[in-house]
């Protein structure tokens, strides 16, 4: 199943005047990522074949698999807003500012000073966990009620505690926030709500760095003119909007994002009255886990609510086509290994292109032969055991 559903809201310009304005115009965001010692771009790949076989003219994917050795490219966000939490907390205690080119490589914290604390479907948590532990200060991670045990245990692995909580993703949130507030531990979530606001949006701001490594590398060779990316909370697709707004001129790329049906909360918000955020009250159990998020982040939907041109929501089989189809390359096309939400902008994409009635859709996106489109394999395999029976080894019919 596919639904989609285009932007009524959508500005040709959109004129942002609100804080997080400035900090996505922070200079240092790239500076901090670069001197990370596990730092280097990830590839973006060309699958020549892959775009024949869709009738595209080209097709891109930024391969976030092998981000920091983490699977993912949620480090990019949590990397970035721990260095800003942290500058402001050595400043409060009136203590020596520590160079940038040595803030992930040195021990100027005593051991778990600090206590950082968030909710997440995996890598985030991840992410976090793996920030914390290289200060050599403790994390504490909150998660749905049906995390697997391999995302679980990798967060484990970064010595953090990890609390499964009974309930969703939207359940962690609220339980990491109440025992945050009551425990004084430094609370570093990747969604945003009324009165928590500055952190989120440091994290939407370090995602500038993968887009700012795509466009360094195609440079003028290539313009973009449609993107598919996907939905969890939407720091990533606003984070975009951000970019293809205010940082590419090349092209104004249309920007698609894509949700599972389960979990389609942008979808949602763009179609409710007024275009307004809201929360989903079903249970969000789509194989795409990192995407089963039931809240926008606040300070992430007004970029996406007048930048992005369409909203998709597709189950779970075209997610699995996608991964196949990055695993099982035609031609010399490279192999890919894309984990379900990683998966997910080619879902879309191929819902898209599959979906009989949607040619006038797809004329309005410039998704056609013509075009070249950009995805984001944001994950690799981060559950390898359902890596294995989706796509490795599945069970013949
Ligand atoms: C692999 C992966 N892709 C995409 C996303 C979506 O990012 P966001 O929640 O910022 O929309 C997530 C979120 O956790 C994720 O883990």
């Amino acid at each position: 199943m596919c639904l989609y559903f285009i932007n009524r809201y959508r500005q040709k310009n959109p004129k942002w005047e609100n804080e997080a304005c400035l900090v996505f115009e922070n200079t240092d965001i790239f500076d901090l990522h670069r001197f990370i010692p596990e730092y280097k771009p990830t590839q973006l790949i060309n699958l020549p074949n892959l775009a024949k076989t869709l009738g595209i003219k080209q097709l891109f994917i930024k391969d976030e698999s092998f981000r920091f050795g983490l699977k993912a490219f949620k480090a990019l966000g949590s990397t970035y807003a721990i260095y800003r939490i942290v500058k402001d907390y050595l400043r409060n205690q009136n203590r020596p500012e520590i160079k940038i080119e040595n803030f992930y490589n040195s021990n100027f914290l005593k051991p778990n000073e600090i206590k950082f604390c968030t909710a997440t479907d995996g890598n985030h948590g991840r992410a976090v966990a793996w920030a914390a532990r290289k200060l050599r200060q403790k994390a504490i991670i909150y998660m749905p009620g049906n995390s697997v045990n391999s995302r679980i245990e990798n967060i484990r692995l970064e010595g953090a505690e990890v609390i499964v909580v009974d309930g969703s993703y939207d359940d962690a949130v609220n339980r990491a926030a109440v025992d945050a507030k009551n425990h004084g531990w430094q609370i570093v979530s990747d969604t945003s709500w009324p009165g928590y606001e500055k952190i989120p949006q440091y994290i939407m701001a370090g995602y500038l760095t993968m887009f700012r490594e795509i466009h360094q590398e195609l440079e003028e060779s290539a313009t973009i003119d449609a993107l598919f990316i996907q939905g969890g909370v939407g720091a990533l697709a606003a984070s975009a909007s951000w970019f293809y707004n205010k940082e590419y001129h090349f092209s104004t790329p249309k920007l698609i994002s894509v949700e599972p049906t389960d979990a389609a909360c942008l979808l949602a918000s763009i179609k409710s009255k007024d275009g307004l955020p809201i929360s989903l009250k079903n249970v969000q159990n789509s194989i795409m886990a990192g995407l089963n998020c039931g809240t926008p982040s606040l300070v992430a939907w007004p970029f996406i609510k007048t930048r992005f041109d369409m909203f998709m929501s597709v189950s779970d089989e075209f997610c699995v086509d996608a991964m196949k189809r990055y695993y099982n390359p035609t031609g010399d096309d490279r192999q890919i290994i894309s984990g379900e939400s990683g998966a997910a902008g080619l879902a879309g994409l191929l819902a898209l292109l599959n979906h009989k009635s949607a040619q006038v859709i797809r004329n309005k996106l410039n998704v056609g032969d013509e075009s070249t489109i950009l995805l984001i394999n944001t994950e690799g395999d981060t559950d390898p055991v359902a890596f294995d029976t989706l796509v490795r080894k599945p069970a013949k019919l």
